[in-house]
C-alpha cells in the first residue's frame, strides 16, 4: 500500500530520534512492500527561528493532506521566559487544535526485560499492561475565557477555564469503551467529581454511554486517588479515559512504570479507533526535546519508534507490521541491548542509531 505521512521531527533530540523510526518504518516498508512517501514540515522553537511562529502554515497544510503525521519533540529553553509572545509547545497545541486530534492514546507497558530498570519495585511494576486516554483538545488547554489581565487596583490576575461540552466528552469516553471493549472489558474514568462540576458533567456521560457497552465494567477514581493507585498497583488498570490536563499529569507519572520516558509512544487520534478502521492521527513519543542531551547520540528512540507501530496500526491498518516493530523492540531489549536511560549492569549500552539499528536488523533490513 502506498501512504503519504509528514514528518515533523522538531527541536533537541527530535530530529535524531526521527531519523532511527524512519529508519525502522523503512525496513517494514521492505519487507511487506508498502511505499510511504515522506514530506517534511517545522514546527517548534526551529519554526520560529525560521518563520516566526511555532507551527507552519504549510506544515499544517500539508498535514491535512497526509494520510498520517509524524512528529518527534518540541521545546528549546531559549524560548522559556514565559513573557514571550510566543513559544515553541504554541506550536504542537495548534496542531492538536487544528487537526481536530481530540484523543490521545497513551499505552503503558512494561518490557518484561525493564522490570528492574524502573525507579519502582520489581514486583509492583511487572505485568502492567495498560492503555491511557487523554482528551486533547478541550478543557483547561483551551476552553474560553483565558486570559490575563490587571485589575483597577493594580493586581495582576490569569484565568484558565476547565469547560466541557457533553459531545466532547461523549466521543473521548467512547473511545475508551471501544478499546476496553477488546480488551479485558474494565474501564476506568478518571475525575473529581467530588468537586468540580466539569467532572460530574463527565461522570454522568460516562454513566449515560455505558449503556451502550454493557460488557465492559466501568469504575469512577478520583485524580488524586487515580495518582496513588498507578504507584501503589499498576496492574489494576487496563484502559483508563480522563479529561485534558489531569491525563498529562497521570501519564508522566505512569511513564516510570516503564523504565523511562525514553520507552512511551502515543497516538492522537481524530476519530474513534474501532476494528477494520483507518482513522488520521499524530504519532510522537510522549517525551520531550531533552536539549540537554541532543547531538550526542544516547536519547533514547524507542518511544518513536513504537510511535509509528501505533501509526501502523491506527492509520494504516497494518497491524501485523506494527506488531512486527513492537516484538522487534521486545527481542532487542530482552538481548540486553539499553541506550543509557535505561541502562543496567549486564546491559550492553547502545546510542540512538545503533539502537535503531539493532532494532532494524531484528526486523530483517
Ligand atoms: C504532552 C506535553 C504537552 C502537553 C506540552 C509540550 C504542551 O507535555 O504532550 O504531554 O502538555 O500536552
Ligand atoms: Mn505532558
Amino acid at each position: 500500500m502506498d501512504f503519504k505521512l509528514t514528518v515533523l521531527p522538531g527541536d533537541g533530540i527530535g530530529p535524531e530520534v526521527m531519523d532511527e523510526g524512519l529508519k525502522v518504518l523503512n525496513a517494514v516498508a521492505k519487507k511487506y512492500k508498502h511505499t510511504f512517501k515522506y514530506q517534511y514540515g517545522l514546527i517548534g522553537g526551529c519554526c520560529i527561528d525560521k518563520e516566526g511562529v511555532a507551527l507552519s502554515p504549510a506544515a499544517l497544510a500539508m498535514c491535512k493532506k497526509s494520510d498520517a503525521v509524524l512528529l518527534a519533540a518540541v521545546g528549546d529553553p531559549r524560548f522559556d521566559d514565559p513573557k514571550l509572545p510566543v513559544h515553541p509547545e504554541d506550536g504542537l497545541l495548534a496542531l492538536r487544535k487544528g487537526l481536530g486530534l481530540f484523543a490521545n492514546i497513551r499505552p503503558v507497558k512494561v518490557a518484561p526485560s525493564l522490570v528492574n530498570s524502573t525507579p519502582i519495585k520489581a514486583e509492583i511494576v511487572k505485568g502492567t499492561d495498560f492503555i491511557f486516554i487523554r482528551e486533547l483538545t478541550g478543557g483547561v488547554y483551551f476552553a474560553k475565557p483565558k486570559k490575563r489581565w490587571t485589575t483597577p487596583a493594580g493586581i495582576r490576575k490569569a484565568t484558565d477555564s476547565m469547560t466541557y461540552s457533553e459531545n466532547e466528552i461523549e466521543r473521548i469516553v467512547r473511545v475508551g469503551f471501544e478499546l476496553a471493549k477488546n480488551r479485558k472489558k474494565k474501564l476506568v474514568s478518571v475525575d473529581k467529581a467530588n468537586v468540580l462540576l466539569s467532572s460530574r458533567l463527565w461522570r454522568q456521560i460516562v454513566i449515560e454511554v455505558a449503556k451502550d457497552y454493557p460488557e465492559v465494567e466501568v469504575e469512577h477514581v478520583l485524580v488524586d486517588a487515580c495518582a496513588m493507585k498507578l504507584i501503589l498497583a499498576p496492574t489494576y488498570f487496563d484502559v483508563i479515559v480522563t479529561e485534558n490536563l489531569f491525563g498529562d499529569i497521570l501519564t508522566d507519572e505512569a511513564s516510570m512504570l516503564a523504565g523511562s520516558m525514553g520507552m512511551l509512544p502515543s497516538a492522537s487520534l481524530a476519530g474513534i479507533p474501532a476494528k477494520g478502521t483507518k482513522i488520521f492521527g499524530l504519532y510522537e513519543p510522549i517525551h520531550g526535546s531533552a536539549p540537554t542531551i541532543a547531538k550526542q547520540n544516547i536519547a533514547n528512540p524507542i518511544a518513536t519508534i513504537l510511535s509509528i507501530a501505533m501509526m501502523l496500526r491506527y492509520s494504516c491498518g497494518l497491524e501485523t507490521e506494527a506488531v512486527e516493530i513492537e516484538s522487534a523492540v521486545d527481542k532487542v531489549l530482552a538481548a540486553g541491548y539499553a541506550t543509557i536511560d535505561i541502562f543496567k549492569e549486564g546491559n550492553t549500552k547502545l546510542g540512538t542509531a545503533e539502537m535503531g539499528n539493532q532494532i532494524t536488523k531484528m526486523i530483517g533490513g
